[in-house]
Order: structure tokens, then sequence, then C-alpha cells
């Protein structure tokens, strides 16, 4: 029987109480992947001489302002902002952008058709030295990544483009299967960070997540079973008149007999049979788009309209924010605001209210017509505990549950204190099956890389106003629809908690 394997692989990798047990290993610490990736040859080009405004590399004054940009912008996005002390005395890196269990699969890698800083050839973003390492040098390289794109026009307007990648293994030896869950949403905070970062250094990342896989991982020179391209983002000058990103919809093949998969196996199958050989078109777009899904006809209903999030003149506390960005460990017991609660909303569903202040008022996204936000209040000063049905077109909460869940978050986010004690608890849903009819089992990143994409909005929104953030990947899948009246067809994609830091 054909069925669909993004279907399959989330069914498979649903957290439940009564298996988890007895599913979970112990980790073998011996063998947990280094989260860098090392290149034997190759020119080192370094990036951090100009992170200092006061060095002044002896190059002309273009040069220098491009490299300074391409050296910020990367740091933004995914560098080293913070070191913590390891048990067995070494230290361990933190990024700017957040990662499950701090595993960081994602890799980013430059193509350069050839720009004044970057001869035409491959590059790796080296995270640990804050370098790029030129590994494959050649003019061809942009005609084979526009051939893997099947021509995408954006990438006739530029010559410079980043790819994610993700090392799968990175993130499976700790959480097996679930893994590609986790790293998809991994590299959608890194998306969220390409964005801002790209608004601070003037340059507007595109999202192209619809290519041949097998023609971009080999120009990358990627071992596919390990590795894995997932998004392509071409970089656009901002002062240049934006096109708009003529979509990312292309379709794979839907469904097929899926064969037994024992444990261990659900995620390579899933990215491999999500791969493009030759694009087909998607099916055409949802009807009501512009229109709120869930219209309940009962529960109150609270305007999210608010003023902006002011952030700073040139945008300085958005730098500031992303640099000092934490995943809160624990909060107090002290409530939100409902003013809080909004803004940070407001920050993350409303992206054009933002670009007056200069940043991107239409962002890429895969397809947020296709992803639900749901919000379990337990401590927001203004506002009745319960679940509420975010409703981005006419900005309001709609509720549709109405009673404190702490305990119930408590158990649904696997006993972690983060869920219990949050003011407010964000899940992110999607209608599986309408993704897939319409996207195929891509589909599946493309929710899970918009979804982890929202969860950085919603995670820097949080350090500008001074609350706490923190993602959560993990919880008992079925049971959050049940407790917090989600409807069924809605799978949970991902959860944000929202709190005051303790
Ligand atoms: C997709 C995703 C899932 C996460 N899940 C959890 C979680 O279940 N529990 C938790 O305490 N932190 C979770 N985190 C936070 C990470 O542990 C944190 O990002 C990582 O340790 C790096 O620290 P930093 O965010 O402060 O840079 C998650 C982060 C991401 C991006």
């Amino acid at each position: 029987m054909n069925e669909s394997i993004a279907q399959h692989y989330h069914d498979r990798t649903k957290y439940d109480p009564d298996t988890i047990a007895k599913k979970s290993k112990d980790l073998d610490w011996q063998a947990q992947p280094s989260p860098y990736k090392d290149y034997r040859v190759g020119t080192s080009y370094d990036l951090k001489s100009y992170l200092s405004p006061d060095q002044q590399p002896d190059q002309d004054g273009l040069l220098i302002h491009s490299w300074r940009r391409l050296s910020r912008f990367l740091l933004l996005s995914y560098g080293l902002t913070a070191k913590v002390s390891t048990w067995d005395g070494g230290y361990h890196y933190l990024r700017s952008s957040p990662s499950a269990g701090g595993l960081y699969p994602a890799e980013v890698y430059v193509v350069s058709g050839g720009t004044p800083i970057l001869p035409a050839g491959l590059y790796n973003y080296q995270v640990r030295t804050h370098s790029l390492v030129h590994f494959w040098d050649s003019s061809e390289v942009w005609l084979q990544l526009q051939e893997a794109c099947f021509s995408h026009p954006i990438l006739h307007q530029t010559r410079l483009s980043l790819v994610v990648t993700a090392v799968f293994y990175r993130s499976a030896w700790r959480y097996e299967d679930r893994a590609y869950r986790r790293v998809l949403l991994d590299s959608g905070h890194l998306l969220g960070n390409l964005e801002v970062s790209g608004a601070l250094v003037g340059l507007r990342p595109y999202l192209i997540g619809g290519f041949g896989d097998r023609r971009l991982n080999d120009l990358l020179f990627l071992q596919p079973k390990e590795e894995g391209a997932l998004v392509v983002a071409p970089l656009l000058e901002t002062q240049e008149e934006m096109p708009p990103n003529p979509t990312v919809a292309i379709a794979s093949s839907v469904t097929h007999t899926i064969p037994h998969l024992p444990d261990g196996q659900l995620l390579g199958y899933l990215h491999q049979h999500s791969e493009i050989e030759t694009p087909s078109p998607a099916a055409p777009a949802p009807q009501n788009q512009n229109q709120d899904k869930y219209n309940l006809p009962f529960g109150s209903r609270i305007s999210t309209k608010t003023p902006p999030i002011f952030w700073g003149d040139d945008l300085s506390e958005l730098e500031s924010s992303i640099l000092k960005r934490r995943s809160t460990r624990r909060f107090s017991a002290e409530p939100l605001d409902l003013a809080e609660l909004k803004a940070l909303l407001d920050f993350t569903y409303q992206p054009q209210h933002y670009a007056e202040q200069g940043f991107d008022g239409a962002p890429d996204f895969f397809d947020l017509s296709l992803i639900e936000t749901f919000v379990a209040v337990s401590a927001v000063e203004g506002l009745e505990d319960g679940c509420y049905y975010v409703a981005p077109h006419t900005q309001e909460l709609r509720q549709v549950r109405f009673k404190n869940f702490r305990a119930e978050l408590h158990f649904l986010c696997l006993g972690q204190e983060l869920g219990r004690d949050a003011g407010a608890v964000v899940f992110h849903t999607a209608d599986l099956a309408v993704a897939i009819q319409h996207y195929g089992d891509r589909a599946y990143r493309y929710l899970h890389l918009d979804a982890g994409h929202l969860g950085q909005r919603l995670n820097l929104g949080a350090i500008a106003l001074g609350l706490g953030a923190s993602g959560i990947a993990g919880f008992f899948d079925q049971h959050v629809n049940e407790v917090l009246g989600i409807p069924v067809d809605e799978a949970v994609l991902y959860i944000t908690t929202i709190g005051r830091p303790d």
C-alpha cells in the first residue's frame, strides 16, 4: 500500500509515555561526534580581524567593507558567542543560533560565482576559528548551483549564496530517529538568524528549498548518507529592489510502498525519499490562505495589536540581542504581562510592522499558511489561564480551553520544569496530510524549518523584552492535542517556552 514516508516517520517518532523509557538508550559519550568539520586542503580566510573596527587590514576601503560585512553576518548568524566548562575540564562553545542539546548539526557553506572578495568556488564557514576555508576553486560552481536549483531566477541576480546542510549523526547520536525533527528545527533557527542578521548588514537571504539534492550534494562533495543540503540561500543587496521570491513550490514524489524499516533507519530513509530528482509543480495553493484557520464560536477573543518592539536606532538592540541570546535554563514564578506577550507575538507573526525600523518586512518562509500557533497561558497578568489559538490575520487570541495547565505542561514536556514554570508555552502545529498533499514528503522539511525560524523570532523578541525563552523539541505528541484542545489534525512541530528568567 502506498503511504507517505513523512507521515510514517512522524508517527513512528512520536514520544509516548508508555514506551519512552523502554526505547531510550544509554548515551555513548565516547562516540559523541565533533560539531566541527575539518578540511585537510584549502585556503583559509580569516574573518576575526574584520570584527574589530580598529583593525585596518591592508586593503582598499570597499574590500574591507565587504569583508567586515561578511564576517559580521556569519558571526551573528552562527558564530560562537559563549563558552561553558564541561565535566572533563574542557570547554563547550555555544553559538548565536540555538541547537537541541547543543549538538549543532548544521553546517554553512558559501558558494561564490566570483565576487570582489571571494574568488569563484566553494567555502565552508569554520565556526571554531571564525574563518572561511576555500576548499574548491572553480568558476563552474555557479552554473552547477543554478542547475541544482532548476534555474531559480534569484540566482541570476547575485553571485553569492549560502547553503545550509546538516550532518545528521551529530544529532542522531543522541536523539536517534527523532533527530531529523531537531536537525530541521535547529536549521530553522539558523534561517531566522540569517534573516535578521541580513537586515543588520544589508543582505537579503532568499530561501530555496526545492533543489536537486543529488546535484547539490555532489557539488559540495558531501557524503550523502552523512550530510545533506537543506536550504540554498542566495544573498542579495538590500538596497536593490527586492524581487519577490518566486516560490519554493516544487513537490517531490509523495507516496510509495514503504518497506519494513527498523528503528534507526527512519531518519535516513525520510531524508533520502524526500529528495527531488526532477521538479514537479506543487499542488495549487490551499484556499483561504489569508484567513485564520480556526474560527471558534466560544471563548474570549483578545486583540494582539500593540505598538511594535523598539529595536533601537539602526537596530542596535538587535545586534546585542543576537549576541547575548541564551536559552533560559530556569524560569521564576513571576508572571508575564499581557503587553509583553502581545509584543512577542507581534514581532514573530507580523514582520511587516518592523519594516520601518529596518527589518525585512516580508522575510522568506517556505509556507506559513500551513503552520498554526497555539499558546498555553499559565501566568500572564491580564489574561485568563488556558489555551488560545493565535489568529495571525485578525491579530487576536481565541481561547480554546479554560484552565491552568501547569501540571499537564510539565508532563507533556517530558517532565521538564521549563514547561511547568513558563508563563506561556507556544505550540507550532500543522496538518501534515494537507502539507504533504501540497509539497509531497518534502513538506516535512519546510514545516520544521519554518517552525524553527518562527522559534528564533520568539527567542530574539523575548531577549529584547528582557524575558527568557527556550525551545523544546521533545514532547508527548499525541497528548498535547488531547490535553490542550488543539484539533487532532494538527501535528505538533515545536514548542517554545516563555517566561521570566530565574
Ligand atoms: C530545536 C531545539 C530544541 C530544544 N529542546 C530543548 C529541550 O527540550 N530542553 C531544553 O532544556 N533546551 C532545549 N533547547 C535549548 C538547547 O539546549 C540550547 O539551544 C543549547 O543548549 C545551546 O544553548 P543556547 O541556546 O543558550 O545557545 C532546544 C533548542 C532547540 C533549537
